[in-house]
């Protein structure tokens, strides 16, 4: 008795999950094939695709047509009896017969990550699988395609106050992700994100008419073997935003865009991951940057006139010195060296600001003023 419906059950299934051409459905083949004395042939009374159009509206009216839609081959892809696939197709499912024909894309399928509407919706999600006006078949243009499934990433690219170049220029999203697959998070070009980065941040860029030079980040950490803290695993969105920020240098919190700067907590996106107690008290011992008890970052750092880290700090990537600190910094095209020398309990610094100065967490150097 059981097996009797699990019988009728797997029948009625595979049925249902038939998809039948409504015209083959009638019986009457006649519609199609040349009848003969005894039945039908084979033969069809009209060559396919002209067939087809007989009932269907033409699929190779837009500007790009598919090349096996332009030669009429609709059988190619199409059963016209029967199928156990959606619209009638002759693979298990619409990805597997595109694959079949493109396998480029079948390789991108089999990366570690896989674009979720490939998956989950298939190529035509994107694609017309006839013709369409743009290129590539897309839905929309191939530089807004993302824009139908991401409308909050472009209106947060278009929206920030900084905006990031490289989501406009040349390819768009394009520049920096591919559409179906890669052996990388977020479906990004590269391994990591720096190198992605320092593909187009490998010269000079700028914008003339505020004199607001961006400097050659490729040529700066192979200038400076010692990255600091994210970028020693290529994690530039660590503290950037590809996509584009509010936040000076599209950061994704913010930092203060000249050498000095009243000092805030709030202004600083190094307190996401530092511990801020030596920019906020006098006296501690939570820095080594201090003159026994003195904090040296709070004398130098809050104030109304505070300076900025980056007269000290290099966190991109420093040279030779601990703590990244610079060998040189710069005001403008006026380049000067710190002279930084650690020692055991301390250092020594001769920058151009003032004259050679010291500072021990056991000894408290005097400097004279
Ligand atoms: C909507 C049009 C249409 C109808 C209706 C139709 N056929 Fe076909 N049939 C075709 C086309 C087109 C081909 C050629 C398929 C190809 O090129 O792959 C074909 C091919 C065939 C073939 C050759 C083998 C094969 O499957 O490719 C047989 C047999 C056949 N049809 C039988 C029938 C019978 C029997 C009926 C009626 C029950 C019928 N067809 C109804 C369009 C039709
Ligand atoms: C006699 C009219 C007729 C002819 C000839 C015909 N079709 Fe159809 N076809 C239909 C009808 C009716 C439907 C169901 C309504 C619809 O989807 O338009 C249909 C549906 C389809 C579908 C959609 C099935 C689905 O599940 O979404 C495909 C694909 C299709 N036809 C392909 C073809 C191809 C390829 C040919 C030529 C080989 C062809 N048809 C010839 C009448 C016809
Ligand atoms: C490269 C494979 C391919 C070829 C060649 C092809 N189709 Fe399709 N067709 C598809 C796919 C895939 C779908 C389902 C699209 C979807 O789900 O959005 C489809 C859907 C359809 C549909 C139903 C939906 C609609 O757009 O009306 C019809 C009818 C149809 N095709 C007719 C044709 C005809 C007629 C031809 C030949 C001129 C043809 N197709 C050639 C892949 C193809
Ligand atoms: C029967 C083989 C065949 C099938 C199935 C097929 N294609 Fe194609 N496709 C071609 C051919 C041939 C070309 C033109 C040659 C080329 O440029 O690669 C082409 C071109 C394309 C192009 C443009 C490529 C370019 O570089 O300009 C896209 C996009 C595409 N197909 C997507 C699809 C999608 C999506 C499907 C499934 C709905 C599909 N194809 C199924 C044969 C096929
Ligand atoms: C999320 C949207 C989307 C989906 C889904 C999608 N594509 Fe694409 N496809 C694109 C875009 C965008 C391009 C243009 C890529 C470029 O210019 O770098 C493209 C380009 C192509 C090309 C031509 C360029 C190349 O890399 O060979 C083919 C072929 C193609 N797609 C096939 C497919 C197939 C097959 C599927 C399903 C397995 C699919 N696409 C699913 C968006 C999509
Ligand atoms: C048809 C809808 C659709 C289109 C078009 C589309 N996406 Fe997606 N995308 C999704 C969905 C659904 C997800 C998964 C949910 C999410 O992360 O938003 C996703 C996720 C992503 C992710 C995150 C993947 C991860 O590993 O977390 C990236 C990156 C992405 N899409 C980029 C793009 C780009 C670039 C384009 C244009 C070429 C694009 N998408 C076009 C639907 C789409
Ligand atoms: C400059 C390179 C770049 C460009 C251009 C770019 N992205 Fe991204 N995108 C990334 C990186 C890197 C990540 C990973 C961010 C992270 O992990 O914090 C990402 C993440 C994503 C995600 C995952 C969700 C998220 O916010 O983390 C989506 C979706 C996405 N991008 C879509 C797009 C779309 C749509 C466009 C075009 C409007 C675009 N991207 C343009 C580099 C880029
Ligand atoms: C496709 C090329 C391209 C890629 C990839 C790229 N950028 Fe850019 N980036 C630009 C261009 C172009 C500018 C604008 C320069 C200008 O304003 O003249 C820019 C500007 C910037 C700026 C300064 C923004 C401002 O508001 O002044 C920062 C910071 C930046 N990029 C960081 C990154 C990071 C981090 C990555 C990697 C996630 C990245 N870029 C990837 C092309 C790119
Ligand atoms: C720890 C946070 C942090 C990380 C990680 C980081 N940056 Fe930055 N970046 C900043 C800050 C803060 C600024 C703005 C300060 C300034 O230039 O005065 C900046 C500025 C920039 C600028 C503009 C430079 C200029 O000359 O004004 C570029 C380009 C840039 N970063 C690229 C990158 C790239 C590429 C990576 C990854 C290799 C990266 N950043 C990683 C914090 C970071
Ligand atoms: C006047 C130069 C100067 C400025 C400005 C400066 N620092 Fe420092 N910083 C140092 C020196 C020197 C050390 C090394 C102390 C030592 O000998 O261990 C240091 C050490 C550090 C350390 C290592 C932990 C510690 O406190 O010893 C961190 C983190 C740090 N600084 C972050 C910052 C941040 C964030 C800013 C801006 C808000 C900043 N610094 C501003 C000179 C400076
Ligand atoms: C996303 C987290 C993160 C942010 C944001 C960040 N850092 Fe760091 N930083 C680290 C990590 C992790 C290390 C330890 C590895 C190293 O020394 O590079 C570090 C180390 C340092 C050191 C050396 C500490 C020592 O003990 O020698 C200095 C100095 C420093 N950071 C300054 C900064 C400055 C200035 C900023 C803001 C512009 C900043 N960091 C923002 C994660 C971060």
């Amino acid at each position: 008795m059981v097996a009797l419906i699990v019988f009728m059950a797997t029948i009625l299934l595979s049925y249902a999950q038939e998809v039948v051409h409504p015209p083959f459905q009638t019986g009457d083949c006649s519609i199609c094939h040349v009848k003969t004395q005894d039945g039908y042939s084979e033969a069809l009374t009209t060559k396919v695709p002209d067939l087809c159009y007989m009932c269907h509206t033409r699929k190779d009216q837009k500007k790009i047509v598919h090349n096996p839609v332009k030669a009429g081959n609709c059988t190619l892809c199409h059963d016209p009896h029967k199928s156990k696939t959606q619209a009638l197709l002759k693979a298990p499912s619409q990805n597997d017969l595109c694959v079949s024909c493109h396998p480029n894309i079948k390789k991108l399928l089999a990366k570690s990550k896989v674009h979720p509407p490939v998956e989950l919706m298939s190529c035509s999600a994107c694609h017309d699988p006839h013709s369409e006006d743009h290129e590539f078949r897309l839905k929309m243009p191939r530089k807004e395609i993302c824009f139908m499934c991401h409308p909050d990433i472009k209106e947060h690219a278009e929206k920030s106050k900084n905006k990031h170049a490289a989501v406009f220029m040349r390819d768009g999203c394009l520049n920096c992700h591919n559409p179906h697959g890669a052996d990388h998070p977020k479906l990004i070009h590269t391994a990591v994100p720096k190198d992605l980065c320092l593909s187009c941040h490998n010269k000079i860029m700028g914008r003339e008419e505020d004199g607001d030079i961006i400097k050659n980040m490729a040529e700066h950490f192979a200038l400076n073997p010692n990255p600091h803290g994210p970028n020693q695993w290529g994690d530039c969105v660590a503290c950037h935003n590809p996509h584009g920020s509010d936040n000076f240098r599209i950061l994704k919190a913010p930092f203060p865009s000249g050498h000095y700067a009243k000092f805030s907590q709030e202004n600083y996106i190094c307190f996401m991951c530092h511990d801020p107690t030596p920019f906020l008290e006098k006296e501690t011992e939570a820095s080594g940057f201090r003159n026994g008890k003195l904090s040296l970052h709070w004398v130098h750092v809050n104030k109304d006139k505070g300076i900025v880290c980056g007269a000290c700090h290099d966190w991109h990537a420093s040279s030779g010195n601990p703590h990244h600190i610079k060998d040189y910094t710069e005001f403008g095209k006026i380049k000067f060296s710190l002279n930084y020398v650690p020692t055991e309990n301390g250092g020594f610094c001769g920058p151009l600001c003032h004259p050679r100065r010291g500072y021990d967490r056991v000894k408290p150097v005097f400097n004279p003023r």
